[in-house]
C-alpha cells in the first residue's frame, strides 16, 4: 500500500485522524502504521462497531441442563478402566497440550506475560514454571516427551520466548517445546468507532479471545505438527490455573472410551453466585452461559440431590480430538465486544489514561466452539486438585489463593 492508498482508506473509512498521528512519526514507524491499516478488515470493523450499538437480542433459546459424569462417583473399575485407556494414549504419544498465555492480564496488573508471574511459593518459581513441572512430572511417570505448545499475541510474544530462553526451557526438551505461536489480533476502536492509537503512535491492536484459538493453531502450524507427531488429542488449557492437569489419563480415558471429540473438566460452582460460566444446552446444543447472561432464578435451581442445575463451571480445561479442531476452524466464531478503560494517544499527540471505559475490543471465545458440534464430554473434577486461577490482583483468584491452593496440594507447609 501507498501512501496515496493509506490516506484514500483513511478517509473512505472515516479514520482521518490516523493521518496526523502520521505526520508526527519516523519514517520506520510510518511505514509500519500503512502497514497496519493495510490489514485492516474495515468492513468487519464496521460491523463490529454497530453491534456494540445494537440492544442484546432477547433470546426465545432454549436452555436446557446438561448432562456430566461426576468422577468423583465413579467405581473402582470404571475408573481403573479411564485410567488405563488414557495411560496408554498418552505412552503412545497420542497427547499434545496448548497453553493459552495470549491475554492482557488486564486484572493482575503485572507489566510482563502473565506465566512470567511469581505467586509467592517457596521456591519462586513463575506460572510458566509452575505449569512446566506439571508436565514434566507426566513426561517421566510415562517415558515420553509431551509436545507443548504456548499460545501468545504479538503483545507478549517476544518477552515470553526471551523468558523461557532466559530459563532454559526450564530444562524441557527443546525440540518439544518449539513452538510459541501468536493469535490474531483486532484493532480497539473507541465509542464513536474510530481506531484508537496507541503511546507510540501505532493503531492500537488486541487479541482476540480465546476463541483464536482455533484459527492459530492452522496458522501457527500446530496441527500440522500433531498430525507429523501421530498425536490426536489436544489438551488446551489456560495460562492462569496453578493446578492444572495437563495429561490426567482419567479424563483422557474417559473421552476415549465414550468416543467423545470434545470433553471439558468442569468444576462445580461453590454456590449461585459464583462469577464463572456454566455448562447447559442451548437449543439442544452444548453451551456455556456466562454468569452475566444467567438470570438468578436459573442460577439457583437444583435437582433433587440438591446439586445446582446449571452448576458446573467452565474453567478452561479442554479436551479436543484433531479431528474436531479440524472441524471446528471451518466457523467463524462470534464476536463479543468488551468495554474497557484503554489508555491512547489524541489528536495532538498527548497519551490519554481515561477514567472511564472508552474503548471497545472484540473478543472470540473458545467455548463458543461448543455449539458446533454435536455433543460435549463433562467430566467433574475437583477444584483442589485441578483449578486455581490467578485473575485478580487481591481476594478471590488472586496470586494469594492460587499459592495457597498451590502450597496445600504439594504438601508445602507455610514458613
Ligand atoms: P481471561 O479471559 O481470564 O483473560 O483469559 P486474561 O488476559 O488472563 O485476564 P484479564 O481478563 O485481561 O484480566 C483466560 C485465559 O485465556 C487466555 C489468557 O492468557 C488466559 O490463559 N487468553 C485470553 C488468550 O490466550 N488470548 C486472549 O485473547 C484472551
Amino acid at each position: 500500500m501507498n501512501f496515496d492508498e493509506f490516506k484514500k482508506a483513511l478517509e473512505d473509512n472515516g479514520q482521518e485522524h490516523i493521518l496526523k498521528s502520521y505526520e508526527r512519526l519516523e519514517e520506520s514507524a510510518k511505514a509500519k502504521l500503512i502497514e497496519q491499516v493495510e490489514k485492516i478488515d474495515f468492513v468487519k470493523m464496521r460491523e463490529l462497531y454497530e453491534s456494540t450499538k445494537k440492544a442484546p437480542e432477547v433470546s426465545e433459546s432454549i436452555i436446557e441442563p446438561i448432562a456430566y459424569i461426576d468422577s468423583n462417583k465413579l467405581s473402582e473399575e470404571e475408573k481403573a478402566d479411564y485410567i488405563r485407556i488414557g495411560e496408554t494414549a498418552i505412552q503412545e504419544n497420542k497427547l499434545a497440550v496448548v497453553t493459552m498465555a495470549g491475554g492482557q492480564g488486564t486484572r493482575l496488573g503485572h507489566s510482563g506475560p502473565k506465566g512470567t508471574f511469581d505467586i509467592g511459593i517457596p521456591s519462586h518459581k513463575s506460572i510458566f514454571e509452575i505449569q512446566c513441572d506439571i508436565l514434566k512430572e507426566a513426561n517421566e511417570k510415562y517415558g515420553v516427551t509431551i509436545p507443548w505448545y504456548i499460545m501468545t499475541s504479538n503483545e507478549n510474544h517476544q518477552d515470553t520466548i526471551d523468558f523461557f530462553e532466559a530459563n532454559d526451557y526450564f530444562g524441557y526438551p527443546r525440540t518439544e517445546i518449539g513452538y510459541f505461536f501468536s493469535q490474531n489480533e483486532l484493532p480497539m476502536i473507541d465509542e464513536d468507532g474510530k481506531l484508537i492509537l496507541n503511546e507510540e503512535g501505532l493503531i492500537k491492536l488486541a487479541a482476540d479471545g480465546h476463541g483464536g484459538v482455533f484459527e492459530a493453531l492452522v496458522t501457527g502450524g500446530i496441527l500440522e505438527d500433531m498430525k507429523k507427531r501421530g498425536a490426536q488429542w489436544l489438551f488446551i488449557a489456560a495460562i492462569d490455573n496453578v493446578l492444572v492437569k495437563m495429561a490426567d489419563p482419567l479424563f483422557i480415558g474417559f473421552a476415549i472410551k465414550k468416543e467423545y471429540k470434545i470433553a471439558s473438566k468442569t468444576i462445580p460452582k461453590t454456590g449461585p453466585e459464583e462469577r464463572v460460566g456454566v455448562f447447559c444446552k442451548k437449543d439442544g446444543k452444548p453451551y456455556v452461559i456466562e454468569y452475566t447472561e444467567i438470570s438468578p432464578e436459573f442460577a439457583n435451581m437444583r435437582d433433587e440431590n440438591g446439586e445446582l442445575l446449571y452448576g458446573e463451571g467452565h474453567v478452561l480445561l479442554n479436551l479436543f480430538h484433531i479431528s474436531a479442531l479440524e472441524e471446528i476452524e471451518k466457523f467463524k466464531l462470534p464476536y463479543h465486544a468488551a468495554h474497557k478503560k484503554c489508555s491512547y494517544m489524541n489528536e495532538e499527540g498527548v497519551v490519554i489514561a481515561p477514567e472511564k471505559p472508552n474503548a471497545y475490543k472484540f473478543e472470540t471465545f473458545l467455548f463458543d466452539a461448543f455449539a458446533k458440534m454435536p455433543e460435549i464430554g463433562l467430566l467433574r473434577g475437583k477444584r483442589e486438585i485441578d483449578f486455581s486461577p490467578v485473575k485478580n490482583a487481591e481476594g478471590v483468584d488472586s496470586p494469594e489463593t492460587a499459592r495457597r491452593d498451590y502450597m496445600r496440594y504439594h504438601g508445602i507447609e507455610e514458613r
